[in-house]
């Protein structure tokens, strides 16, 4: 690669991931050559902050999120932020053929029909078309995304206090999606499915063809087994923490127990996953998955990969936002890769919208 087009390419806007544990700051440079990660920074979010994927203290978010631009050393004052979880609704919906500014009005005036919202007034929407429909040419496949106006000021109150502009307001679901097309090679038909299985939340995405077809979210992730393995050895949050994220050195035989409490303690997310793909294969025709992905902080739990894929009778595998796209040496420490790819797969996808993008 030569340096000089890392400075003259395109800086997009930065990505952030604003998780419940830990915020991911994602910064990509695009050349004729393809994307590079010029930046990546992860800061920890104290509990309290976000609860149940509702932003409890602004302006504490807004605090660490300045914290962690003076210290990345981003110039760019625009950003790519997502909700995800009980705050914003997804979804699928099939209408007549007509214009855009006539499915426009017809949004507004029907959405409420659609989404489950007593007063739309309250509701901050936006929608899509992603084509004709598959089995009637006559109608079109619209995709509805909806937030309660609340949840998305207080997350825009806090980016802009803390100096910076939200240019994009994206959902973690699509954020996967930008991030596995910029990266996975895919057959028009094909369908995958991403789970980004986080501290509170839980993310689900079905894709065919580089598009998402169903998505689902649930409160239930990492917290849960360290809230597991808390009763179980009777001990405080932070060392049942620690005994689930160090405890269980490269499977030494002697951690058996302590590796096999801590999947008992993952059995609600796997069995929920489990039901979210038996719902999507029964719903969607049973077409074949070909294979999981999983990413997020709870996806190195040890044994969950290969627990999953059994039950699931899918190939599993851990996700990779950096199969395709380069990283920048100078910025980013090799050592850090793993945990990046672990982790960052929502802020890449985030860092790689382009403003004007919808
Ligand atoms: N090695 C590990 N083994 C098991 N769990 C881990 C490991 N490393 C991190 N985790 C867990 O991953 C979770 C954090 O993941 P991530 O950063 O994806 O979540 P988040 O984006 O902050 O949260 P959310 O999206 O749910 O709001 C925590 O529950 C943490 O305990
Ligand atoms: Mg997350």
């Amino acid at each position: 690669m030569d340096l000089k087009e890392l400075f003259t390419g395109t800086k997009q806007l930065v990505g952030l991931d604003i998780g419940s544990s830990s915020l991911k700051l994602a910064e990509i440079v695009s050349t004729s050559h393809g994307h590079i990660l010029n930046r990546f920074l992860q800061m920890p979010v104290p509990l309290g902050i976000i609860v149940d994927g509702v932003l409890e203290d602004a302006s504490a978010l807004s605090a660490i999120i300045k914290e962690l631009f003076r210290n990345s050393g981003c110039k760019g004052k625009g950003i790519v932020i997502s909700l995800s979880g009980s705050s914003v609704i997804v979804k699928k919906v099939t209408l007549a053929q007509m214009e855009e500014a006539d499915l426009r009005d017809l949004i507004r005036d029907e959405a409420g029909k659609y989404l489950p919202f007593d007063n739309m007034d309250d509701v901050n929407y936006d929608f899509q078309i992603l084509g004709d429909n598959e089995h009637n040419p006559s109608q079109m496949d619209i995709i509805i995304v909806a937030a309660k106006k609340t949840d998305v000021d207080g997350y825009l109150d806090a980016v802009t206090a803390a100096g910076l502009t939200v240019a994009i307001m994206d959902v973690d679901s699509f954020a996967l999606e930008t991030m596995y097309e910029a990266n996975y090679a895919f057959e028009d038909n094909e369908i995958i499915v991403i789970v980004n299985i986080g501290a509170n939340l839980t993310n689900i995405n079905v894709i065919k063809g580089g598009m998402s077809i169903f998505t689902r979210d649930f409160n239930v992730a990492g917290n849960a087994i360290t809230e597991g393995l808390q009763k179980k050895y009777h001990v405080s949050a932070d060392e049942a923490e620690r005994m689930k994220t160090e405890g269980v050195p490269g499977g030494e035989p002697g951690n058996m127990d302590l590796i096999n409490a801590i999947l008992d303690c993952a059995d609600p997310i796997c069995s929920e996953i489990e039901r979210s793909i038996d719902y999507f294969r029964s719903t969607f025709g049973g077409d074949d998955i070909k294979h999981v992905y999983l990413s997020g902080g709870s996806s190195r739990v040890v044994g969950l990969k290969s627990h999953l894929s059994q039950r699931l009778n899918i190939e599993t595998e851990l996700i990779n936002p950096l199969l395709k796209i380069e990283y920048n040496k100078k910025n980013i420490d090799t050592e850090k890769l793993d945990s990046i790819k672990t982790i960052g797969a929502v802020a890449i996808g985030l860092g790689l919208r382009k403003t004007g993008d919808k």
